[in-house]
């Protein structure tokens, strides 16, 4: 039963997706090279975007998929499409990456629950995603339970497709300054707290619940989201690190603090997996 548990392992999310993506294809990997176009860990950082081969499939991440959150559906809102483009990891020599396969998606996750944490990147990537799986399986629909932002639910091979948003994954809170005076000596309006110890409200309680998480962050740890008027200050046990870290030291304590988190909360969920696997 242990083999089966899919570890939680924070990753970049086109990492992880890239992985999930090259899954239909372990069932008969070719003898050369040894693993799949896509499925080295290196194939998500070494290569380059391309434009997709030709015949270009027709798109599944269309202007009708019901996934899109309003502002987020750049095609309703009169953006014009972007030239298809697919990933060439380099040590694949000019092959790209192939699409999802989303009904062989749907198989292989089949029993799952799948979970994306992390912030607007995130979210697109699980839009594309679901978007995507529902051109296998058109009776999806929503799926709510309290603490997740939004899910979806695939009847077909019961999977669960749900997005977490969250934005430094760590806990953090607005505190301003009390005493309006101190403002116009420093400039300090407030400090955002981060406390590098405690998983933000949005996921700390959903672990347990998913097979598969894929997290994400790193767009908010920077200067112009959190100026020097406002910024982020990291404690840890409750207290005030001293001294103060910088954001990219902030952040990597966080990845730090997080991925020991989740491997201390592994989903309780293998029984189930288990006995679909076993059916
Ligand atoms: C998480 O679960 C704990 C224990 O049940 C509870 O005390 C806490 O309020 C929960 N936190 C959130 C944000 O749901």
């Amino acid at each position: 039963m242990r083999s089966l548990r899919l570890r939680l392992v924070p990753l970049l999310a086109i990492a992880a997706v890239l992985c999930l993506l090259s899954l239909p294809s372990r069932r008969s990997p070719p003898p050369e090279p040894p693993l799949p176009c896509g499925a080295a860990p290196s194939d998500a950082t070494a290569g380059r975007w391309v434009p997709t081969p030709e015949p270009v499939p027709a798109p599944l991440y269309t202007v009708s998929c019901p996934f899109h959150r309003g502002s987020y559906n750049c095609l309703r809102n009169g953006r014009p499409p972007l030239a298809p483009l697919s990933w060439a990891p380099a040590r694949c020599g000019g092959a790209v990456v192939l699409r999802i396969d989303p009904a062989a998606f749907l198989a292989a996750a089949r029993g799952r629950r799948v979970g994306l944490v992390g912030d607007s990147l995130s979210e697109n990537l699980a839009v594309a995603l679901l978007c995507a799986l529902r051109s296998a399986d058109p009776d999806a629909r929503r799926w709510k339970r309290r603490g997740a932002w939004r899910g979806w639910y695939f009847p077909r091979d019961d999977v669960t497709v749900a997005f977490h948003r969250t934005v430094l994954l760590a806990k953090y809170t607005w505190q301003p300054v009390e005493n309006p005076e101190e403002i116009q000596k420093d400039g300090i309006k407030g400090i955002y707290r981060v406390d590098v110890d405690i998983p933000d409200d949005e996921w700390i309680n959903v672990t347990k619940f998913y097979d598969v998480l894929i997290f994400n962050t790193g767009h908010w740890w920077v200067t112009y989201k959190f100026p020097k008027e406002t910024p982020l200050v990291f404690y840890k046990d409750g207290k005030p690190i001293e001294p103060p870290l910088s954001i990219p030291d902030g952040l990597k304590l966080v990845l730090k603090t997080m991925a020991s988190y989740i491997d201390r909360e592994p989903p309780e969920h293998d029984a189930e997996a288990m006995a679909h696997a076993v059916a």
